[in-house]
């Protein structure tokens, strides 16, 4: 029933075996901040499993305050040797592999961020000054121009959930975030896939959200689009929720009216029970009838792929009796 997501997908300078994309899931077994072989063979895995694509866990680009973890991998030029095994055992299984670039921001702490962070009127998180900009901009170059020399096939800015980019989103300095696509696009080139995600919610308050209307979408995803994002990424926690009153569009799907650019679509897809039958709201159904209906591009799975990691050969063989179930304890396992 699926098969349409499991036909080749192209677009400039990237060719993609289906249409199914591992989400970005931190995995904290990275110490000293360099991938192990572990890692390797943990997405090496995934990759034989029938995935096309895999955006990595968030990796930490190079400034003191992206993170106080030391198991969360770096990307920089010290860490390019360590990646490279990572990303030749994914493109040997043929699919294709971006590292998702991070600095925490305001969620870490000691954190920093694009405005100030109160917490019961006492400050906990300051505001950035120019030089810290400055820096934390260069660090995101640095990290872009590491990820191509590791022979990654994209990368991913991470500018949602409230972390550092998304901080600069939430304060409306757009600006910030379309300097910054400008310049790694400068230093990677035209034809590097570059990927932005994004979300309404943030860690610290799922519920919240920075878009009310189609309108205020635009007046963000333009200007990125136009700095040379080529891929969007929304960050949903739930697929088949409509993102703005009148329309049954979800996230992705207004992303792609808006910006004619090629989007990825997220949120509990495969988690309820029963996904792959009858028409409930969750089901591929439906999922299905968004794609039909030209809401998004690609598809990313999160958590079934941490409990399951031939997921992807399951669903596409229609051996879904086979799969193994998710449950929470499997976010915190590494298999
Ligand atoms: C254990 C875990 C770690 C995650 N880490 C990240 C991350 O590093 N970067 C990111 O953008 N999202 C992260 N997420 C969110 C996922 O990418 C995904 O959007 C979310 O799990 C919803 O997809 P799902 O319902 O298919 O799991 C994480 C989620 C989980 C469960």
């Amino acid at each position: 029933m699926l098969d349409a997501l499991f036909e080749p997908y192209e677009m400039p300078g990237l060719a993609l075996p289906n249409r199914w994309v591992m989400a970005p899931m931190t995995r904290k077994q990275s110490p000293g901040n360099a991938p192990t072989s572990t890692v390797a063979e943990y997405y090496r895995r995934r990759a034989a499993g029938g995935i096309g694509l895999i955006v990595t866990e968030g990796s930490l680009v190079d400034h003191p305050l992206a993170s106080p973890d030391d198991d969360i991998p770096a990307i920089n030029a010290a860490t390019v040797s360590a990646w490279q095994p990572v990303v030749a055992a994914v493109q040997q299984e043929r699919a294709r592999i971006f590292i998702q670039l991070w600095h925490q921001g305001p969620i870490a702490r000691p954190g920093i961020a694009a405005m100030p962070v109160l917490e019961d009127g006492v400050e906990v998180v300051p505001k950035a000054d120019a030089q810290q900009e400055q820096d934390m901009f260069d660090a995101f170059v640095s990290g872009a121009i590491a990820t191509k020399a590791a022979g990654f096939d994209g990368l991913e800015l991470h500018a949602a959930h409230g972390y550092l980019l998304d901080s600069f989103l939430r304060a409306g300095r757009v600006d910030y975030v379309c300097d910054l696509v400008r310049e790694i696009r400068l230093q990677v080139g035209s034809g590097y896939p570059l990927a932005l995600r994004f979300s309404q919610w943030t860690v610290r308050d799922l519920e919240t959200r920075q878009f009310h209307t189609p309108q205020a979408l635009e007046r963000v995803l333009l200007p990125l689009k136009n700095a040379g994002v080529d891929i969007f990424h929304a960050s949903t926690r739930r697929f088949w929720l409509p993102e703005f009153a009148d329309s049954d569009l979800n996230l992705a799907g207004w992303t792609r009216k808006i910006t004619d650019a090629p989007t990825i679509t997220v949120g509990s897809i495969g988690l309820a029970t029963g996904p792959f039958c009858g028409t409930g709201p969750e089901s591929a159904h439906e999922l299905l009838r968004r794609y039909d209906q030209g809401e998004f591009d690609l598809v990313a799975i999160g958590r079934p792929l941490l409990s399951d990691a031939d997921w992807c050969r399951k669903v596409r063989d229609g051996h879904t009796g086979q799969i193994i179930d998710h449950t929470p304890a499997a976010n915190q396992i590494y298999p």
